[in-house]
């Protein structure tokens, strides 16, 4: 049995629901608001939620916001009335599973719910019994930039040389990380993961180098930090340029001396260990503006290997789509689905600001909503993320009020923009997208007064 959330200020609606979301024997709970609805989400192991997009106080996007961060585990359903079917759209490449429009016709209510549930289910399957077969996928794909990847990996993988890996969000560099160690004398030993960026300031040393009993408040029993569980094999310090300047200087002094003491400890552990670590941030800035320290970054960053975006290595596309179509299809029966030609020509022109893990992402909701076994242009249109993130776009500009010459300005300024933004600054690239020589773009660059890397 599944427990759904309804979240709808209509009394109507959430008494339908209820009554029907019952009879298939799910159990159900109906709030009316969205601070009620995360309320109940912290209290109730809901596994799917019904969602109007359209809600007092708290809109239904800024709810979907707020699931996402703190249950990204449970799926959400939207309905929407026809009056607000743009919002529906945008929580959908928000993460949002699907929405249903109102009035609600019940027999395809019954059927989304149960596609939901069933990914919700394939998901808790991966996590839990195909763990290892989930988290490692092997490095697919042909392409130059990705050869330059594995040839590096294989360089260097032997020695204990501390590797740097970069990349944007979901370029693979925690697959990287986890090859190097699976390539490397150390393979027998533990492969052990820090993420910087979400452990809070107060506990990354003691999560980092352990504590005592009673080191400080919550400190009830002895704990070994990462660096003594890694020993003998690699630690991976994921998202290292997130870490404080401070917890940087105890990092670098374990670097050089190789030893630490835990926290309130007098002790000192020694560990041999082989450090990898990662980060989507340009580090070179952060140095430059002094926000990491310099003697560390050339400590950790003896072999750099740069994860290239996927947009870079669209020729790896079809492997991908390929491998990921038959590993996530929608159960153990079902044939992999196709991909239309349209589909196709739509999938290679996506930028995939969200790299591999989009994907990933899009070919697991694909396989499980798309009613026709050859995916069609309109089902990717409609569960492909949209490059620009709703919260920095801009209102709609009222066009109407302005002079012509005015209209088209403020329009071809904006598209310009964009564009750049799309090509992060790569005027050559820009340019080849907007159907313009580069000089011709600089002109207009300077016309408007756009900072191209912004
Ligand atoms: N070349 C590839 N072939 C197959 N799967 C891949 C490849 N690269 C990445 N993946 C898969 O994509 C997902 C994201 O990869 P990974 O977590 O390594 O990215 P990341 O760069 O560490 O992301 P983030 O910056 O968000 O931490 C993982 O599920 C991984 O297995
Ligand atoms: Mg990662």
């Amino acid at each position: 049995m599944s427990h759904i959330l309804v979240v709808d200020d209509e009394i109507g609606i959430r008494q339908v629901l209820s009554d029907v979301l019952h009879d298939e024997g799910h159990g159900v709970t109906a709030v009316e608001d969205g601070y009620q609805a995360l309320r109940a989400l912290e209290t109730e192991p809901v596994d799917l939620v019904i969602l109007d997009v359209w809600l007092p106080n708290m809109g239904g996007i800024d709810v979907l916001k707020a699931i996402k961060k703190n249950h990204p585990e449970v799926e959400v359903l939207i309905i929407s009335g026809h009056a607000n079917i743009n919002m529906a759209v945008q929580a959908v490449k928000m993460g949002a599973f699907d929405f249903l429009e109102k009035p609600l016709s019940l027999d395809k209510t019954i059927t989304v719910v149960q596609n939901a549930l069933k990914l919700e289910e394939l998901r808790k399957e991966n996590r839990n019994l195909r763990q290892s077969l989930y988290v490692d996928d092997p490095m697919i794909g042909s392409s130059a930039g990705l050869g330059r990847v594995r040839a590096l990996i294989e360089q260097s993988a032997g020695s204990d040389a501390r590797i740097l890996v970069l990349g944007e969000n979901g370029t693979g560099k925690e697959l990287v990380a986890r090859e190097i160690h699976r390539r490397s004398h150390r393979s027998g030993g533990p492969f052990v993961e820090v993420n910087c960026a979400s452990i809070p300031e107060t506990l990354i040393e003691s999560e980092l180098f352990g504590h005592e009993k009673g080191s400080f408040t919550n400190a009830v029993a002895r704990r070994k930090g990462k660096f003594e569980l890694a020993d003998g094999g690699t630690l991976f310090l994921d998202e290292i340029a997130d870490m404080s300047l401070a917890t940087q200087a105890k990092v670098l002094r374990v670097i050089q001396e190789l030893k630490f003491e835990r926290v309130g400890g007098e002790q000192s552990i020694g560990v041999d260990v082989r450090l990898v670590a990662a980060t989507n941030r340009n580090i070179e800035q952060e140095v430059r503006e002094g926000r990491f320290r310099e003697d560390l970054y050339f400590r950790i960053n003896v072999v750099p290997i740069r994860v290239p975006p996927l947009r870079e290595r669209l020729e790896d596309l079809d492997e991908l789509l390929d491998y990921f179509m038959k590993k996530l299809k929608a159960g153990p029966e079902a044939a992999p689905k196709r991909l239309s030609p349209e589909a196709m020509k739509l999938l290679r022109r996506h930028p995939w600001p969200g790299n591999i893990r989009e994907l990933k992402n899009f070919v697991e909701r694909v396989n499980i909503m798309a009613e026709e076994q050859e995916v069609s242009a309109e089902t990717v249109r409609r569960y492909l993320t949209s490059r620009t993130d709703p919260e920095r776009e801009e209102p709609h500009k009222d066009y109407a009020s302005m002079k012509l010459t005015q209209a088209k300005e403020e329009f071809e300024r904006d598209l310009l923009v964009r564009k750049l933004e799309e090509h992060q600054g790569n005027i050559t690239q820009a340019s080849r997208a907007l159907g313009i020589s580069p000089s011709h773009l600089h002109n207009k660059i300077r016309k408007y007064g756009i900072d191209p890397k912004k």
